[in-house]
């Protein structure tokens, strides 16, 4: 069921509160890029943190890397990205599917568009009305070459050799550093390497404001595990990944676990399940995909570079190619499901109505808001908020009416409004406001610091 507000408006505040802003917008923008403001920005560092806190710090099974975007290109050639994504491609303008335009015409016609041009191939689908396969319309794009990844030149020659590409995903990066993790790092089966990064698609089709992209962030984690333990390791990882979205305050009856039928599943994997949610765009979008790849890609790599990626067994000497179980995740998705759930409106009396965003705490990019009653009363407030914001995110605001500043932090997400009042320097005490509850409890000055610690903790 997707969320009672429309797109529109959820775009229109991420875009007007300083959530997000459009890329290179003082040039008329550049087609779907977007920059992330003063507050996507600590949004989404405070999603990578935790990720990284759960996947990678406190893992008893994992580690982090940092690869770089620009690989050798034999690595695409090995992994199959330069070949699989080189196919003539059209795309259903309606739907947005995307489609190799041989197989769409293969398929509803039985004839063959072996060696057609692309304008031969466009007159095929016109002439026989071929309709999408996924939502049955006639509107498709011309079909056009198609390889995902952007390619690009090191040094000063523009030739074959110097062609480097842009990773369409991070993933490939811990493969090839699979010996040098096993080498450094004195890991023994199952053990998991994992790192976030940026990756870049040629996207025919993006859209849906952040959720599909051309430039984005990956968090990846390619798990290693003995073959025969594989299909356990995958459900553990489908477990922990629904769990952690489901921690972070994501409604139950907006998520879904997704397994693949057989006829979805890439040749080498056993199986994949993507967590969806419904956002307010679509029935069902993916945010994470969780697949069991088997040992298809260690053993591309060692095949196509000849250097051997097994694992020699301590415990019965055996050596093998381990299987990989891969969760992977983007940042911009993520962040888009967050905030397509946290976003509200609350009629709070006739006339008044409030905007909130019910962010987790862990995630929101402003913890706490130090508000003084009274400009007279700003030496002490911005003593005790200079103290917070040695320990969390805290911002200190004088300007307007109590209940304005509220509902201003109520609107980014901000859970807790310090009020600093005059019988403050009488009693000690301060007023903590609550943003979902709204309830204001009298908190001692001297444990405002623990009392918040407490409850932005994930
Ligand atoms: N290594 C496997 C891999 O990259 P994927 O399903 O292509 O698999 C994984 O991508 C995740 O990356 C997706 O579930 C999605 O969250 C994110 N993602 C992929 N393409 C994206 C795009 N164009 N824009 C934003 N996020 C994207």
């Amino acid at each position: 069921m997707p969320t009672k507000y429309n797109f529109e408006e959820i775009v229109s505040h991420l875009k007007s509160s300083g959530y997000v802003y459009q890329g290179s917008e003082i040039y008329g923008g550049l087609s779907n890029s977007w920059d992330f403001g003063i507050l996507g920005a600590a949004l989404k560092k405070n999603i990578k943190d935790l990720w990284w806190k759960e996947f990678i710090e406190t893992s008893p099974y994992n580690v982090g890397i940092d690869s770089a975007i620009l690989m050798n290109t034999k690595t695409w050639e090995a992994s199959g990205h330069l070949k699989g994504f080189a196919d003539a491609m059209v795309d259903c303008k309606e739907c947005k599917g995307r489609f190799r335009a041989d197989k769409l015409i293969g398929d509803a016609t039985g004839l063959s568009a072996e060696g057609k041009t692309f304008e031969e191939m466009d007159k095929m689908i016109e002439e026989n009305n071929i309709v999408c396969p996924e939502c049955g319309k006639h509107n498709f794009t011309n079909a056009r070459a198609f390889n995902l990844m952007f390619k690009t030149f090191i040094g000063t020659l523009e030739d074959a050799k110097s062609a480097v590409y842009l990773r369409p995903e991070t993933a490939q990066g811990i493969f090839v550093n699979f010996n040098n993790v096993l080498r450094t790092s004195r890991k023994k089966l199952p053990f998991g390497i994992g790192q976030i990064g940026k990756s870049f698609r040629n996207e025919i089709t993006p859209g849906n404001f952040i959720f599909r992209v051309r430039e984005f962030e990956q968090m990846e984690l390619e798990f290693f595990c003995k073959p025969g333990t594989d299909l356990d390791w995958y459900k553990y990882w489908v477990d922990t990944c629904y769990n952690f979205v489901r921690r972070l305050g994501i409604k139950e009856e907006n998520l879904r676990i997704r397994e693949h039928d057989k006829e979805e599943l890439s040749f080498y994997s056993k199986g994949t399940s993507d967590i969806e949610y419904a956002f307010p765009f679509t029935d069902w979008g993916e945010v994470w995909g969780i697949a069991d790849r088997t040992d298809y890609d260690l053993g591309r790599h060692s095949e196509a570079s000849g250097k051997e990626l097994n694992y020699l067994d301590p415990e019965t000497n055996e050596k093998y190619i381990p299987y990989c179980v891969e969760p992977s995740v983007g940042v911009e998705r993520m962040f888009l499901m967050i905030c397509c759930d946290a976003y509200d409106k609350e009629q709070l009396s006739e006339k008044d109505e409030r905007i909130v965003m019910h962010l987790h705490p862990a995630v929101a990019p402003v913890k706490a808001c130090v508000c003084p009653l009274s400009k007279k009363l700003s030496e002490p407030a911005t003593a005790l908020f200079r103290d917070l914001a040695g320990e969390f995110h805290c911002e200190y605001d004088e300007a307007g009416s109590i209940g304005k500043r509220y509902r201003r932090n109520d609107a980014i997400g901000t859970p807790f409004c310090i009020t600093f009042d005059f019988d403050s320097e009488t009693d000690g005490c301060v007023t903590i406001r609550e943003r979902d509850s709204m309830e204001q409890t009298r908190v001692k000055i001297e444990d405002v610091k623990q009392y918040i610690k407490e409850r932005i903790a994930f």
